[in-house]
């Protein structure tokens, strides 16, 4: 049942690597981290552009006043274009483009801290790795991506869960200002007191109302951490599932405390990452259910419910074992649990667009697949796809379901902004008929969820 071992250094790499693999054969692999594993999904960035898209033209803009006569351009010869960040996303068409023109942002990088204000102004071609390392500096940190290679655009537009969302919110409700570019090349700043509209609306919102420059975000102070990775053999994974239970119920209310779990179901293993926000000696008592565990080598949203979530873990391993068949294929589940601080945030910074549940604990169920023959495609999304809905209709039935997708892990097909509720997606296009009344980043714009 589980008998590629192989692949778990793989996807250990993943976590410290990602998407940056040089090794032409790694590339061949293709990623699915999406809820459900897409039709045709690709790395969308390898790091040295040597991405499976072959876009037209690249264009690598250093300032704002660049993106908007690289927008003005674009706007006036209607190519199709794509926006990327940090290249994370591995939706075909998202951060990169076949035959149009990809606006890179890499250059616009600069990480600028105001220690009066403790705000840090950061650049949209940032990946949290750098601005966590500007940030040490000062004992502050963001609340960014939980792997450094993600890039800093696409995880704030998409909501962004962070290592300590648990005691500072989301990503994107600790954003105090958007420098936005609109289709026309206008520069605007978005905030609470000017195009709050639009502030609410980027706050989720993603890529549909201009090419985001420059974040300001509040830091939070942060000195040294508590944390690690535990392996368990998958024969664990009841136990393991259990314990993420538990550690809902009881101790995520210790709001230093934040973990994350990878069920890697076809490799065998489970990986529990466990960080704890203080600088302590040993385990804290938040983390005493991953303890009593016997620990060795081996190793949807719904709401939080002991045994839907023993349902998830066995419609996980079956998604796995289907998957078993399709050459180099492992599904990982990862379990991301979701506290009511976590949610909450946004009522103080204007609210946002998400839509979310509040007062409630739930989980944030990922599926991610890899595979290697491209023939293999259709076959692995479609179990992936058939294992969330299986999940989600087995919370419907208990009551227990969410409308509510987790942008920065859904799958393209997935109807993210609807999960936002009529009122807010409704909210959403008057923004974006207001500051893009031609629809560039409807129509022209190949990458994200559109309105
Ligand atoms: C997990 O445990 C089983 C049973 O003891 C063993 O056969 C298997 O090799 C272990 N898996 C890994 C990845 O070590
Ligand atoms: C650009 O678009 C914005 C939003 O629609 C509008 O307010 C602004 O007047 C436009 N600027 C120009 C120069 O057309």
């Amino acid at each position: 049942m589980f008998s590629k071992p192989s692949l778990t250094t793989f996807f250990l790499l993943l976590s410290s690597r990602a998407f940056q693999l040089a090794d032409p054969e790694a590339n061949a692999l293709r990623l699915s981290p999406a809820k459900t594993a897409c039709s045709d999904l690709r790395i969308a960035d390898s790091g040295d552009h040597s991405s499976w898209a072959t876009p037209e033209c690249i264009v690598c803009p250093r300032s704002a006043a660049q993106v908007a006569s690289v927008l003005q351009t674009i706007t006036a010869t209607g190519a199709p274009f794509a926006i990327r960040s940090g290249g994370h996303s591995p939706n075909l068409g998202w951060s990169n483009i076949e035959g149009g023109v990809l606006i890179d942002l890499s250059r616009i990088n600069e990480i600028t801290y105001n220690p009066l204000s403790t705000n840090v102004v950061v650049g949209t071609g940032n990946r949290w790795g750098a601005v966590y390392s500007a940030l040490e500096a000062h004992g502050r940190t963001a609340v960014g991506g939980r792997v450094s290679p993600v890039g800093v655009g696409g995880f704030l537009l998409g909501g962004g869960l962070s290592h300590v969302s648990n005691e500072y919110g989301l990503g994107c409700d600790n954003v105090v200002d958007y420098e936005v570019v609109l289709a026309n090349g206008t520069i605007v700043n978005a905030n609470t007191n000017s195009h709050s509209e639009l502030y609410w609306a980027l706050k989720g919102g993603t890529s549909n109302f201009g090419v985001i420059t420059r974040f300001t975000l509040k830091t939070v102070p942060m000195s040294k951490i508590w944390g690690g990775v535990i392996t368990y053999n998958a024969t664990q994974a009841e136990a393991v599932i259990d314990a993420i239970y538990t550690y809902q119920t009881e101790h995520i209310s210790d709001l230093k405390s934040a973990i994350s779990v990878q069920f890697i179901l076809g490799a065998g293993v489970v990986l529990v990452t466990l960080m704890y926000a203080q600088s302590i000696s040993s385990s804290p008592v938040a983390f005493a259910p991953f303890d009593s565990l016997p620990y060795n080598f081996y190793t949807t949203t719904v709401d939080m419910h002991k045994d839907m979530y023993q349902d998830i873990l066995s419609i996980a391993t079956d998604t796995s074992e289907k998957i078993a068949k399709y050459q180099g294929a492992a599904l990982i589940f990862v379990a991301q649990t979701i506290s009511p601080t976590m949610t909450a945030g946004s009522a103080k910074t204007g609210g946002n667009a998400l839509g979310l549940p509040q007062n409630t604990n739930m989980m944030w169920v990922n599926f991610a697949a890899a595979w290697e023959l491209p023939a293999d495609d259709d076959a692995v999304a479609k179990a992936c796809k058939y294992g969330i809905q299986k999940i989600s209709r087995t919370a419907r039935a208990k009551g227990l379901s969410r409308d509510y997708l987790f942008m920065n892990d859904a799958g393209e097909d997935q109807d993210v902004l609807g999960s936002y509720g009529s009122e807010n997606r409704a909210g959403l296009r008057k923004v974006a008929r207001e500051v893009d009344p031609e629809g560039v980043f409807q129509i022209l714009e190949t990458g994200g969820f559109k309105l």
